[in-house]
């Protein structure tokens, strides 16, 4: 059982604790979505003693309701979307809103701007892939998007746009939608998680970045002239590219870690080194941890958590429920994402990150030798990651 069990964490005048704990899901909670031993339990005791938690994956693909209520089955603990977050939930910040480059303590990272005559994507044609884009589509949908269009749209308006036999050919067809217009101007591209079908992605999300203006079908006159900022690439009003998880790698089945959304996003860079000659690079804006922007939207979630988990336990002292975190505990399997970017990230409200990597998901010391991104303890599971930490806060 955990070290601080009992002490201090019975009694209902207390104040809610000053930390508060991101569980990773993929190689921390569950493996192959089978919890891992000692996650229910300690989900339960979190529960017991209103010490707060969420749950911040890179995994996506399905609503977030939908996500919790599975999870909350496999692990037989009651969760909420309160406190969940995936890779694409903090897409619902560009329904009317922007993202732009800031800094915080010296650090370059994504800021929300909204109001003041900011709008976000609400009205806008944007384009959606991921596993299931029809599905990827209703979730961006239940978003506040409000002109979703797929591939599978476009190679129904358009079939001589992939020249091969498409991998997803029925699901296609029966998700299809017609067009807003024949060539429609796209203004955002959106990957929600991991596609599946790479060759058809790549070639439709590679056009729209060749496009002028982001018209379906038309070819930039910018496109490789030196006179032009970035040799002209991405410069004549292109869509935005927005990845959700930058995840090279991830522990899935095999005994040996598998491809995540990171790969297919290399591959789209790769193929555009290629188209560019190597002048310019694929823009991009990438979210999903160790993205510092995740890392934000996380933290905010947390603080309205917490709030609410107070009022729930009709504890008494307000000023004190109020405080910022002082420590966030970060337990994660993956040094480059987890571990990174509770190292990295910067709060704005002075709480303190600490990360703690288990040994139960994609990182193999033995393999890969000391994680690259130092994490501030390395544990066996996520059970003894929270009673490392219980042990600290004392
Ligand atoms: O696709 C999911 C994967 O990239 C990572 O999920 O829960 O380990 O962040 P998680
Ligand atoms: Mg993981």
């Amino acid at each position: 059982s955990f070290t601080r069990d009992g002490k201090n964490l019975n009694s209902t005048s207390r104040t809610a604790p000053p930390f508060a704990f991101a569980f990773d899901i993929d190689g921390v909670l569950l493996h192959v979505a089978k919890p891992i031993p000692g996650a229910t339990e300690t989900l339960e005791y979190l529960q017991r003693h209103d010490i707060p938690f969420i749950l911040l994956t890179n995994g996506g693909g399905k609503h977030e309701r939908e996500r919790v209520e599975d999870l909350s089955k496999r692990l037989g603990v009651p969760l909420s979307t309160e406190n969940f977050v995936q890779s694409h939930t903090p897409f619902q910040e560009l329904v009317h809103g922007s993202w732009s480059q800031g800094h915080i303590d010296g650090h370059t990272q994504l800021e929300l701007q909204n109001g003041n005559g900011i709008s976000g994507f609400a009205d806008k044609n944007i384009l959606i892939t991921g596993s299931d884009p029809a599905k990827s589509r209703r979730i961006a949908e239940t978003y506040g998007f409000r002109s979703v269009i797929t591939p599978a749209d476009i190679l129904a308006a358009h079939p001589a746009t992939f020249p091969f036999e498409p991998l997803l050919k029925t699901h296609y067809a029966a998700t299809a939608r017609p067009l807003p217009s024949p060539n429609p101007k796209i203004d955002a591209i959106f990957v929600f998680n991991d596609p599946r079908d790479w060759a058809l992605d790549t070639q439709i999300i590679t056009d729209l970045l060749l496009s002028q203006n982001g018209v379906l079908g038309t070819y930039s006159s910018k496109n490789g002239h030196a006179e032009y900022e970035n040799h002209g690439w991405q410069v004549d009003n292109q869509p935005g590219l927005y990845f959700s998880n930058p995840d090279l790698f991830w522990s899935a089945a095999y005994h040996l870690p598998r491809f995540g959304q990171g790969a297919f996003q290399a591959a789209l860079a790769g193929i555009w080194n290629q188209i560019t000659g190597g002048k310019a690079e694929m823009k991009r804006t990438t979210i999903g941890k160790p993205c510092a922007r995740t890392y934000g939207y996380a933290e905010s979630v947390l603080a309205r958590w917490r709030a609410e988990l107070s009022k729930r336990s009709g504890r008494a002292d307000p000023e004190a429920e109020a405080q910022p975190l002082t420590r966030v505990y970060m337990v994660g399997d993956n040094p480059e994402s987890d571990i990174r970017g509770a190292n990295e990230y910067s709060s704005p409200q002075g709480t303190e990150w600490a990360s703690i990597l288990v040994r139960t998901g994609v990182w193999n010391k033995d393999r890969d030798g000391e994680p690259k991104h130092k994490p501030t303890a390395v544990v066996d599971d996520v059970k003894s990651a929270v009673g490392w930490a219980l042990e600290r806060e004392g």
